[in-house]
């Protein structure tokens, strides 16, 4: 089989590199010229632990291939990918949809029609954005041979081969039986793993994806709340957490406290999802809460760090550990450190700090930050270190030599990722999210 994949963003890179893997012949398409020179060369655009590798074998098996020849591509494809980008539209938070309009208008332009192909959306589409596809092309093409599906990809970004390889489930939405078998076909090797696999109409398919990502911001939500709630009440978040994970019904995972989620999906998929709602009259009000919620906390988080550091951070050093909105990644879009740390740049404070990955990114959008090579040179001399990402290497740092080389020994976890014993055995005012600390604990089995 043969697919194109339009778009090579973290969803197309990836969704291309796997199919490749799976032994369908793919090429990958994007209109950035430098991008595909730097695809071709072997070089990776984004941080992504395994993706080179994946690309590097396929590519040299001849699977894989890369071009900004989008009608090339297509032509002779089974399924054609939109995988372009589908960011927040500027001034009204909707789902700016421009180029994956733009996209099925080359696609259409393009399509063989001698040939039947799919023309699948796995960019993560408002309803009603498939039927649209469907409606541009057989304008420009009234004789064209193809079907539209929905696809959307759950992928998260770290674990983004895995996640693709061995989903929870593969969601296609599509009205056409010739549809539903190339992709059958394409995701052969899933049902040899029996992966459960939803097929369902389009605009089931595209609301499933949106329905799932803003079940888990609510949920990330709902810990996050509890754990200011257990700060005030003494209770510890992360056995409040297990205590009802442990219920099937409720599940253990996504229960992770924090300084309010980010990335380049959750924000931007319930702000999506919530105009919607409120266009067809049927507002989702919980996800209006949430987005609020999640906003302001991000913007709270700072005078926690100011409240942490007795009220003021004027002239005093901060070592931030980790920017990036989450680990494994060196992806800042909607990073919590993007409100955070300019705020506290605004109240007076020196920012130091070190990310494993995203400084390059970092840069351009943190200016004034002093950047260090390690997590000692971050912290070394300063007022407070602040956690903001957990990275694994930073749960196996020496908290009695941060300690004695900072010039005080406050340190604000907004990960909590030490225990609060170990650091304030190591000399620290230990600040967490939702965990009392050592004086503060009740007796008892924590673990
Ligand atoms: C998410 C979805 O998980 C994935 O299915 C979808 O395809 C894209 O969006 P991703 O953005 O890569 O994936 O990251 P994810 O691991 O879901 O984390 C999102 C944000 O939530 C991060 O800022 C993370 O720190 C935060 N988070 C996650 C928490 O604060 N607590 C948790 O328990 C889990």
């Amino acid at each position: 089989m043969r697919i194109a994949v339009i778009g090579t963003g973290y969803v197309g890179l990836v969704s291309g590199a796997c199919f490749s893997e799976f032994g369908v012949e793919t090429i990958c398409v994007d209109k950035d010229q430098g991008k595909i020179d730097r695809l071709l060369k072997g070089e990776i655009p984004i941080y992504e632990p395994g993706l080179d590798a994946l690309v590097e074998k396929n590519a040299k098996a001849g699977r894989l291939s890369f071009t900004t020849d989008l009608p090339t591509a297509v032509r002779g494809a089974d399924a054609v990918f939109i995988a372009v980008g589908t960011p927040s539209r500027r001034g009204d938070g909707h789902a700016d949809l421009s180029y994956v309009y733009a996209a099925a208008a080359e696609i259409a332009a393009a399509l063989d029609p001698d040939d039947y192909t799919v023309i699948v959306t796995k960019s993560t589409v408002p309803v009603g954005t498939g039927r649209e596809v469907a409606r541009i092309i057989r304008k420009t093409r009234p004789e064209a041979d193809f079907d539209v599906a929905s696809n959307p990809e759950f992928l998260r970004e770290g674990s983004a081969i895995e996640d693709f390889m061995r989903p929870d489930r593969v969601v296609i939405g599509t009205d056409s039986d010739r549809a539903r078998q190339v992709m059958r076909a394409l995701y052969r090797p899933l049902f040899l793993i029996e992966t459960p696999m939803v097929f369902t109409s389009l605009e089931t398919s595209e609301l499933i994806k949106y329905a799932a990502n803003t079940f888990l911001a609510a949920k990330i939500t709902f810990i996050n709340e509890v754990a200011d709630l257990c700060e005030k009440v003494g209770a510890d978040v992360h056995d409040v957490a297990k205590g009802i994970g442990l219920d099937n019904r409720i599940g253990k995972k996504f229960l992770h406290p924090g300084p309010g989620y980010g990335g380049s999906c959750f924000p931007k998929d319930t702000l999506a999802l919530v105009k919607t709602a409120q266009d067809y009259g049927s507002p989702l009000r919980i996800i209006e809460t949430v987005v609020d919620i999640n906003d302001r906390r991000k913007k709270a988080m700072a005078d926690r760090v100011i409240a942490a550091c007795g009220g003021s951070v004027a002239g005093k050093r901060i070592g931030v550990l980790g920017v990036t909105f989450k680990p494994n990644t060196d992806d800042m879009r909607d990073a919590p450190s993007l409100d955070i740390i300019p705020a506290l740049a605004e109240a007076g404070a020196i920012v130091a700090a070190y990310d494993p990955a995203g400084r390059h990114e970092a840069e351009k959008m943190l200016p004034g930050v002093e950047w260090a090579d390690d997590a000692y040179g971050a912290l070394s001399g300063a007022d407070c270190a602040l956690v903001l990402t957990e990275w694994n290497e930073f749960r196996m740092l020496n908290l009695s030599r941060i300690c004695k080389a900072m010039k005080a020994p406050v340190l604000v976890d907004l990960r909590n990722i030490f225990n609060p014993e170990d650091a304030e055995m190591a000399g620290f005012a230990y600040h967490c999210v939702g965990r009392p600390g050592r004086v503060k604990k009740a007796k008892g089995e924590v673990h």
